[in-house]
């Protein structure tokens, strides 16, 4: 048994990456979902999509890899963090379309208990603010509309879980209700300090207790993949919601690392070791993982719309057919045009929180076309970026190492190197850019005794390319200036 199953089900694609020995990737079937919209500001994903695509992605990548099922020594599981199921427990159905992680329709529920100060109470207890983007408001909200969901709750009938609880219900056949320390941190309902659910959040959105999945470490025994599925049992030894898994994989084990991965959004997060830092900076703590039942926490700074804006650029606007385009598009944009986009396509996120807002470009003049808007589009990740890391220097005491870059966009040499431009700081992107998979195949493969052990494994981290700041101080002051300009006339108050 030589091989790790790593399963990245994420926002708009389900992804499953066969790993051998050695780390290294051996073969990865992907397949795309549809997004649903029922309303401004609502998206929704149909929970058969998440597992058929699941189930298909995985049996295409064994297959590809040339492998049998027993060639498999264990199943990583790596998700879209806060997107929400809940399912009968006697039938397996959902009850809901899983409401996603972008979805804002509980904002006006967040608004009553900012009203009420409640807020308070979340942020210290889970480390979260009270925003639509985590699970809890969308359990309330499920069991306030579907007819007689709360009662089914009350009774036992009922259970919730984020993604990876979901897949693990649906692997193992419903005989295993559990799910990992960091996807629990992102349910707004999880207390990070005593690494329990929490009673008296629990109590004030109405949700029974004993719907919530048991907790465990990101490498434990989370149930065996039935037998039927892939041809034999297969045991699924680890978990960590995405932006976690891809913290283990840029192998940020120490205090002061930190990454950043491009997505559909941008989520940047820095290990700040045994503490949780509270943020001054309106950034979230968060578990990064957890190990031998302890936890390591972070401060996180998260951006809905990253990648998702070069998708608008091919989907919405039509200007380019393909992503790679943004980059020769903006490498000819007229730099005389100073064009801002802020793509507050569902409110912005980190460090700003404004659901109401939404997107906006200044700037624009006759001679704005495609590739200035491609150079806006781009910029804006950079920007947004900094955002981020201005405000978690500021939170945070100790010395802050280099930025390490991940996921789609960071394979565009142009946008990193505008990244650390604007930062004002060297950004390192490492050889492997699957880190998000390839922390989830670690978990699981250290716990199965295949993988080396924490200092093994960041030992084989390896640099693809440093990029180091070029851009004169004058243009950086000024250039970020006019960002924080366009952000400031685009917030909802
Ligand atoms: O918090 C949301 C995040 O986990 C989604 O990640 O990669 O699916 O955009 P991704």
């Amino acid at each position: 048994m030589t091989h790790i199953l790593a399963i990245d089900q994420g926002t708009t694609s389900s992804r499953a990456i066969v790993f051998d020995d050695k780390m290294q990737i051996k073969a990865t079937a992907q397949e795309e979902f549809p997004q649903h919209f029922p309303a401004s500001g609502w998206v929704e994903h149909d929970p058969s999509d998440i597992w058929s695509t699941t189930a298909g992605t995985c049996r295409a990548a064994i297959e590809k890899a040339g492998i049998r099922a027993a060639d498999i020594a264990a199943i990583g599981i790596t998700n879209q963090r806060e997107t929400t199921v809940i399912w009968d427990r006697e039938t397996g159905q959902p009850i809901h379309n899983a409401i996603v992680w972008q979805d804002r329709r509980t904002a006006r529920f967040c608004e009553d208990l900012r009203a009420e100060g409640f807020e308070a109470e979340i942020t210290k207890r889970t480390g979260l603010l009270a925003d639509p983007y985590f699970s809890g408001t969308k359990v309330r909200y499920i069991l306030q509309t579907v007819d007689g969901a709360l009662d089914k709750a009350k009774a036992g009938k009922l259970a919730f879980g984020t993604v990876d609880s979901f897949l693990i219900w649906k692997l193992t056949g419903g005989s295993r209700h559990v799910t990992d320390a960091t996807n629990a941190a992102r349910t707004m309902l999880y207390n990070i300090h005593d690494g329990q659910w929490d009673q008296t959040i629990c109590d004030r959105f109405d949700i029974p207790m004993s719907m919530l999945p048991e907790v465990q470490d990101c490498a434990a025994e989370f149930g065996m993949a039935r037998a039927d599925l892939f041809g034999k049992e297969i045991p699924i030894l680890g978990v960590a919601g995405d932006q976690q898994a891809a913290t283990i994989g840029q192998a940020c084990f120490e205090p002061g690392m930190m990454k950043s991965t491009y997505g559909t959004g941008c989520f940047a997060l820095l290990n700040t070791g045994d503490t949780a830092v509270t943020s001054e900076n309106r950034l979230l703590t968060t578990i990064a993982y957890q190990l031998n039942g302890k936890p390591t926490y972070a401060l996180e700074g998260s951006i809905f719309i990253a990648g998702a804006v070069v998708q608008w650029l091919r989907d919405g606007l039509k200007m380019i057919r393909e992503a790679s385009e943004t980059q020769p598009l903006a490498e000819a944009a007229d730099t005389g045009q100073p064009l801002y986009l802020v793509p507050a396509f569902t409110g912005l996120g980190a460090p700003y929180w404004d659901a109401d807002c939404r997107g906006a470009i200044f700037g624009l003049t006759r001679g704005s076309g495609p590739a200035e808007f491609a150079r806006a589009a781009l910029e804006s990740v950079g920007y947004q970026t900094r955002d981020l890391l201005e405000a978690m220097t500021a939170d945070w005491s100790g010395t802050a190492a280099t930025l390490r870059v991940d996921g789609g966009m960071s394979a565009s040499d142009w946008t990193m190197q505008f990244l650390a431009d604007i930062i004002g700081a060297p950004v390192d992107r490492p050889k492997v850019l699957e880190t998000t998979a390839l922390g989830a195949a670690w978990l699981a493969g250290m716990k199965a005794g295949l993988y080396p052990d924490q200092k093994g494994f960041s030992d084989t981290w390896a640099l693809d390319r440093r990029f180091e700041a070029a851009m004169d101080e004058d243009t950086r002051y000024a250039k970020y200036a006019g960002w924080k300009d366009a952000v400031r006339r685009t917030l909802s108050s």
